[in-house]
């Protein structure tokens, strides 16, 4: 089983998109039930809560439920349970290599390029955005989405590629 865990800063906007997204690909894939995917937040304002309604709205018009999804902070027992740690912008990387002991560092990352995306490495915060930022979040989170699918697969489900 590999176990991926997707990091923003509130865990309500960017990462329940994504985890939505990423559940409903591997669901669709050879990989299905030898992945699992979860979702936390550097910050925890708004642990407890469901997904913010504008992500809801968007993720629901493409197709996939995340409104049963419940914010939480990152934890330390994360990076014992987790494979990766894959960060939506370079200030969840930055506030994650803080808190990740030096063992589990090199398995924290920057999602997008982790999973070989082309274009921007960050995944743009749409919480001060409107509805058009968050269909640019799906677009984005689905392209890494596929691309994550692959890296795993290419990787015999670990996600480790050897070189
Ligand atoms: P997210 O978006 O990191 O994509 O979940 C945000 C959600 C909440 C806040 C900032 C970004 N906030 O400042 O409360």
């Amino acid at each position: 089983m590999t176990r991926l865990l997707l990091v923003c800063l509130g865990n309500i906007c960017r990462s329940p998109m994504a985890e939505g997204a990423l559940r409903a690909r591997i669901q669709a894939s050879p990989l299905a039930g030898r992945v699992q995917v979860d979702s936390a937040g550097t910050g925890g304002w708004h642990a407890g809560q469901a997904p913010d309604p504008r992500a809801i709205a968007c993720a629901r018009g493409h197709g996939v439920d995340i409104s049963t999804l419940r914010a939480r902070r990152i934890a330390r027992e994360d990076f014992e349970r987790f494979d990766w740690i894959l960060c939506a912008d370079r200030d969840n990387l930055h506030d994650v290599g803080r808190l990740a002991p030096p063992v589990a560092r090199p398995r924290v990352a920057l999602w997008l390029p982790w999973a070989g995306v082309a274009g921007p490495d960050d995944l743009a915060d749409p919480y001060s955005g409107g509805p058009r930022d968050f269909e640019q979040v799906w677009a984005r989170v689905e392209q890494a989405a596929a691309a994550t699918v692959e890296r795993l697969a290419r990787a015999g489900g670990s996600g480790i590629i050897e070189r």
